[in-house]
């Protein structure tokens, strides 16, 4: 479905900049860090398509990838610390929580969380605003080549739990890898039955 067939559209800093909501879209969100811009490169087997880096706050902007001509994938920029001045920081959680309060065509949120740290307030903040959007979430654990198996475990209970206050969230949670691969196909074909 997506190998080789997705391109970078666009980069929108304001929500006039952002494509007509023709196609279909499901998004990438989650603290600065996370493997956002990893994860969307894995699964679309393009290694540097959204540019993935070691400093919190990488991407700035919201990128939209057009994918087989059909729909959209979209990078947000990330949330919580970043790499960046307050003033900039503070013009990007804005437009994120434009974006997701108010983009009809976006099926869901992938909302990923680190396997070593588990949900944290900065997350809980946007589930709740997915909630009051009514827009269907799902969490995806990424990294998860980093903890053990007993501490990953520890961190799905607490994800559990967390998903369960939240009505937008759908129950399965996703665990991934984007360095080892772990979880990409299964996330693909969750998108294949979105779009
Ligand atoms: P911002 O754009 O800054 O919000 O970050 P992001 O969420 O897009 O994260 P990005 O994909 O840039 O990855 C952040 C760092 O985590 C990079 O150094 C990646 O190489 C690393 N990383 C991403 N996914 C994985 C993974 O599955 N396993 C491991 N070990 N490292 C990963
Ligand atoms: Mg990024």
């Amino acid at each position: 479905l997506f190998a080789g067939e997705t391109e970078f559209l666009k980069g929108v800093v304001e929500m006039d900049g952002m494509p007509p909501g023709d196609l279909l879209e499901v998004c990438f969100a989650g603290r600065s860090n996370v493997g956002k811009s990893s994860l969307i490169n894995a699964v679309t087997g393009r290694k540097a398509l959204a540019r993935a880096s070691n400093t919190p706050g990488r991407t700035q902007e919201i990128n939209f990838f057009t994918a087989a001509d059909s729909h959209y994938l979209v990078d947000l920029p990330g949330y919580g610390y970043a790499n960046a001045p307050v003033a900039i920081v503070a013009k990007w959680q804005r437009l994120l929580k434009a974006y997701l309060s108010g983009r009809a065509n976006l099926r869901r949120a992938f909302v990923l969380v680190d396997a070593r740290h588990g949900v944290k307030v900065v997350d809980e903040e946007i589930m709740s605003l997915l909630d009051r959007s009514a827009v269907t979430f799902q969490c995806v654990l990424t990294k998860i080549d980093k903890p053990s198996k007993a501490d990953l475990d520890k961190v799905i209970e607490q994800v559990r739990g967390a998903l369960a206050k939240h009505p937008a969230a759908f129950p399965e949670i996703v665990l991934t890898s984007s360095e080892k691969g772990h979880g990409i196909s299964e996330l693909r074909s969750i998108i294949a039955t979105l779009i």
